[in-house]
């Protein structure tokens, strides 16, 4: 455990890190904040142990410094004697949690040491934990293991501990909105706030108020006073909505709070200081919204600092199978259902379709499905699309797969098929390619390699046991050039 101890009186210091030392901690001095800066620059430290009143960089700046880009480990400042309440707030909003009074009493600081290094472990584990659940394909409430989510989610890592604004792009439905969430739960501010204002779900004479709040009297029917997104995000997040949607003059006076976080409430001359975030999305082409005049362009690159785009979902759709699977498993806890999973045909007919409403229609054929079915595996019988059982406008060739599902789990390798006794040679082939189709996410140059043919005899196959629509140019092209 590796402490560092900041004070410019040498002889506290060296007392201090001496009866460090003895406890045997590692032990690191410097004799100012910026002393202290440099050193961390290039070593980590688990606790830092600092005073207040120091010349060049202070105990105050050090801290601020360390929050502003998240390098600030669970801290202990030292007082002097009788000014730890003057202290107390303004350290508490720095990060700062523990606190010493001069001179330094020796069990005390024992006590708050062990406690800090807890907590730097903590972290550290919990960093681990996330780090691994991201790599399985959940950040926060957001799901997904192909090539761009896999990009987002490490976005998402990098950019949440920082406290620059970021704008979120993507179709409707793309998860904006839980991208801002696993923004702010991967951010040092997850303890505080995260207030959503969705600025294209309000007359858009109210956004002003509800963004910076009101006085009371500040307008005809301002009857009380009213606190604002802004004030209520304090110590946390603000996630501005379908940003191109609100009103020009009020983007303009965003920008200025952007400028320095202060905002007066309407109706009073009150300046006021907010530790805001912020974060915001918008489901346009954020260009074409400048060019529009829906957009400023510098509140555009004010709020651009970072970029995350949400992929649509027809672009990763091998990311259907297992959001499927954790939908079923949270849908059968909020319906109180026992369904299993998705039978292999069902599955297909998700790949099959275009998903213009993206994720969010997803859900929602899900949960339809599932309160349909109830128990046991989802199937073609329950999918709720009117007239045709499968919708193959979305450029697919795929026809509906078999009319009786082999009842697979979304496949994985190793995984066993129901191939029983009494079936044909050809049924349990059929078996076998549909499973294959599915875990390939219905690639078909990928499902052949995998069963070890070529593309054209897969080809024949799917047109064999009537998997195919017809002939599609595309599918001959494919099925040649795999020769
Ligand atoms: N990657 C994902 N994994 C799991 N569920 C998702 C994902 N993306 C979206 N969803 C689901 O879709 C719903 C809509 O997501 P969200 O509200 O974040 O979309 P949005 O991009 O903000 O849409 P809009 O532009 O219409 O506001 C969520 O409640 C969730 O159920
Ligand atoms: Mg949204």
């Amino acid at each position: 455990m590796r402490v560092l101890v900041v004070d410019d009186e040498t002889e506290e210091r060296e007392y201090v890190a001496g009866v460090l030392r003895s406890w045997d901690y590692e032990v690191l001095e410097a004799v100012d904040g910026q002393d202290a800066l440099s050193l961390l620059s290039t070593a980590a430290v688990d606790v830092l142990i600092t005073d207040l009143m120091m010349p060049r960089v202070d105990g105050f700046e050090l801290l601020r410094t360390l929050g502003a880009d998240t390098r600030l480990p669970p801290a202990i400042v030292m007082t002097a004697f009788g000014s730890l309440e003057k202290a107390l707030s303004t350290i508490h909003d720095l990060g700062g949690f523990w606190f010493l009074e001069k001179p330094v009493d020796i069990s005390a600081l024992k006590i708050l040491v062990a406690r800090a290094g807890a907590q730097s472990r903590l972290a550290i584990e919990n960093e681990g934990l996330r780090r691994e659940l991201a790599f399985r394909g959940v950040l926060g409430g957001l799901i997904g293991q192909s090539a761009p989510m896999a990009h987002v989610f490490d976005i998402i890592r990098q950019v949440a501990p920082t406290s620059a604004p970021v704008l979120i792009t993507g179709d409707s439905g793309t998860g904006k909105e839980l991208a801002a969430r696993a923004l702010h739960e991967h951010s040092r501010r997850s303890g505080g706030p995260f207030v959503a204002l969705n600025c294209a779900a309000m007359p858009e004479a109210l956004v002003e108020s509800e963004l910076f709040g009101h006085e009371k009297g500040a307008f005809t029917g301002a009857v009380d006073r009213r606190t604002g997104a802004i004030e209520s995000a304090r110590g946390g997040t603000l996630f501005l909505d379908e940003l191109g949607e609100m009103p020009m003059p009020v983007q303009a006076k965003l920008l200025r709070f952007l400028e320095d976080f202060q905002f007066r409430r309407l109706g009073s001359r009150q300046e006021m200081k907010a530790d805001v975030r912020v974060l915001a999305a918008t489901n346009r082409d954020p260009l074409k919204a400048i060019q529009e005049g829906k957009l400023r362009e510098d509140l555009y690159y004010r709020i651009n600092v970072f970029q995350i785009e949400l992929p649509p979902l027809r672009d990763r759709k091998e990311d259907i199978p297992i959001i499927v699977e954790s939908m079923i498993h949270n849908l059968n806890r909020k319906h109180d259902t026992r369904v299993t999973h998705a039978s292999v045909d069902f599955l297909a007919m998700l790949h099959a379709r275009n998903w213009e409403g993206n994720v969010r229609e997803l859900r929602n054929v899900i949960e339809r499905a599932v309160i349909l079915a109830g128990e046991g595996p989802l199937r073609l019988t329950h999918v709720p699309f009117p007239g045709s059982r499968v919708d193959i406008s979305a450029g697919s060739t795929l026809a509906p797969l078999a009319s009786t599902p082999p009842s697979l789990q979304p496949a994985a390798p190793g995984d066993v098929l129901p191939v029983k006794l009494g079936m044909s040679v050809d049924e349990a082939e059929r078996v076998l390619i549909e499973a294959t189709l599915v875990h390939a996410g219905m690639n078909k140059t990928r499902a052949a390699s995998v069963l070890g043919i070529t593309a054209r005899t897969l080809h024949t196959k799917l047109r064999q046991y009537q998997l195919e629509t017809g002939e599609g140019a595309e599918e001959e092209e494919l099925a040649a050039s795999a020769c």
